[in-house]
């Protein structure tokens, strides 16, 4: 089924949330991140979820997620979690955005951050460098395989990154 919702992919502190945002500024598809929507569903953080029932049960409510976004989504951009691109019908939720950046950069723009602690405390999945850099190694390919379109982050302000995905997705205002 075709949709007109954008899906942001890419590797976790990407910038996915805050290209959504900034894509809503210039196209007016409302943004809505799908880690909001599961820790608004279970009133629970996801660093709480992963602690309490496991990484298997937030991918349950990914799953849970997709669907409703399949079933009640239009005209929206979506940032998605980095391994959000997992669940079964990916594919059907729109036209798919992966942000790429190397793994250095994308982990040296998250430590320049003034929130970095917070930034890395609230991701499990990014407590060990090492693990966390294979998973990147692991999913690379897997974001290039489902996208439609890829935008690199590297050196580029978010306004810049948005009006690469207008023009690339031939949105231009
Ligand atoms: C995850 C990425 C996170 C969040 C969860 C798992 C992943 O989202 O969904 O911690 O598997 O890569 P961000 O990509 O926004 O960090």
């Amino acid at each position: 089924m075709q949709t007109d919702n954008i899906i942001l992919i890419g590797f976790m502190a990407s910038g996915k949330g805050r290209t959504a945002r900034g894509l809503f500024r210039m196209t007016g598809k409302y943004a809505v991140d799908c880690d909001d929507l599961i820790e608004s569903l279970c009133n629970m953080k996801v660093k709480q979820i992963f602690e309490e029932h496991g990484e298997a049960h937030f991918r349950q409510l990914e799953q849970l997620t997709a669907d409703w976004i399949r079933l009640h989504l239009r005209n929206s951009v979506i940032s998605t979690g980095g391994g959000f691109l997992n669940v079964n019908g990916f594919k059907q939720l729109g036209t798919i955005v992966y942000l790429h950046g190397d793994f250095q950069y994308i982990i040296d723009t998250l430590y320049a951050h003034p929130n970095a602690k917070k930034k890395i405390k609230k991701r499990p999945l990014l407590q060990n460098m090492n693990k966390a850099e294979e998973l990147y190694q692991k999913r690379v390919p897997l974001y290039r395989q489902v996208a439609d379109l890829e935008v690199s982050i590297e050196g580029k302000t978010t306004d810049t990154i948005c009006r690469e995905i207008v023009c690339g997705l031939k949105l231009c205002v």
